[in-house]
């Protein structure tokens, strides 16, 4: 397997480069060797580097940015995963592209399913939600892996940012209405990682179906932003790290407006993945801990 792994220095593609690594030989680019704002140079460079396999982990992720920079998200998010399915298929190459909870509209309170009516609130989401759907319509081999809240112990993110904010302030008031499950980007390289190595005998190319399949991943239980806060303060205590934190409060969404509006319900329902792959999902909390070390 030569696979090529997008977006080096996210934290998906970081990661990724790391378990994807016994697997065969790895190409990890970042917006250096392929700018993926130009779609136009994707299929000239796989057509030098002549991947087996695509892992697509970069993605323009600025939620509230996206809201007055449209035509970068969307040529990152649907133009160039259009154009990495449209080689891969041509070339026998499977693709996994990355997605997100923001393609629902994030009503009611059940968990969404994959073929549950997508309704994005935003930029980012609707750029997404194209990206998803042109990979789909090229009809390759391709497996879409929608998340939600994805976290690690280092760059900026939630966590990095509530051990900084809690490290420096007595008090922070944290969105208490929006639900989902936080998913540690390492957590995700790991399960891509083990549908790959798979134990059915039939190699790699085992995970991938003739069409296209869009699959829910995160992690089992989900809680708000403020829980998520709680649950970071009390591991970190635990952990002895410095907190200057004393007192938090839970805020509704309207009292944090952004640029961009974020889904009040981003519960994924995660049964067709477990199902194919036969997999479990551990506890959010018990991923905490694991990574907060
Ligand atoms: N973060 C979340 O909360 C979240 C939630 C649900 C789903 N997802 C999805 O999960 C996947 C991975 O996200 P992540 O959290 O790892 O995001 P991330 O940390 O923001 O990383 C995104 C990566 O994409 C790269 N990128 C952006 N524009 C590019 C361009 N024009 N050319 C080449 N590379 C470019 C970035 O490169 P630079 O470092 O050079 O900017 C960065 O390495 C994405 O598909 C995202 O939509 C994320």
């Amino acid at each position: 397997m030569r696979a090529l792994i997008t977006g080096r220095n996210g934290q998906l593609g970081g990661s990724l480069a790391n378990t994807l690594s016994p697997l065969g030989d790895l190409l990890v680019v970042g917006r250096g060797e392929l700018d993926l704002s130009h779609p136009e140079t994707i299929a000239p460079f796989l057509n030098e580097n002549k991947p087996t396999l695509i892992v697509n982990a970069a993605a323009y992720t600025q939620v509230d940015k996206a809201e007055t920079d449209k035509d970068a998200a969307f040529a990152v998010n649907e133009a160039a995963p259009y154009e990495l399915a449209t080689w891969a298929k041509k070339n026998d190459a499977p693709m996994i592209h990355y997605s997100t909870d923001y393609v629902f509209d994030g009503s009611g309170e059940n968990y969404w399913r994959e073929e549950d009516p997508t309704g994005p609130l935003g930029v980012y989401g609707e750029s997404k939600l194209a990206g998803d759907n042109a990979v789909c319509a090229i009809s390759g081999s391709a497996m879409i892996l929608r998340t939600s809240w994805v976290y690690s112990a280092e760059g900026q993110c939630f966590l990095t940012t509530m051990l900084k904010l809690g490290a420096e302030r007595p008090a922070l008031s944290i969105v208490d209405d929006q639900i989902g499950a936080p998913t540690p980007a390492s957590w995700l390289a790991a399960m891509t990682a083990n549908i790959l190595i798979g134990n059915r005998g039939d190699g790699w190319r085992d995970a991938f179906d003739k069409s296209p399949q869009i699959y829910h991943i995160a992690p089992s239980g989900v809680c708000s932003w403020y829980g998520f806060a709680e649950a970071i303060f009390t591991v970190a205590r635990d952990r002895g790290m410095p907190l200057a934190i004393e007192t938090l409060t839970p805020i509704p969404s309207e009292d944090y407006p952004t640029p961009a509006k974020r889904p009040h319900n981003s519960r994924l329902d995660t049964q067709k993945f477990r199902t194919r792959f036969d997999a479990e999902f551990p506890n959010w909390r018990d991923l905490l801990a694991k990574i907060l070390g």
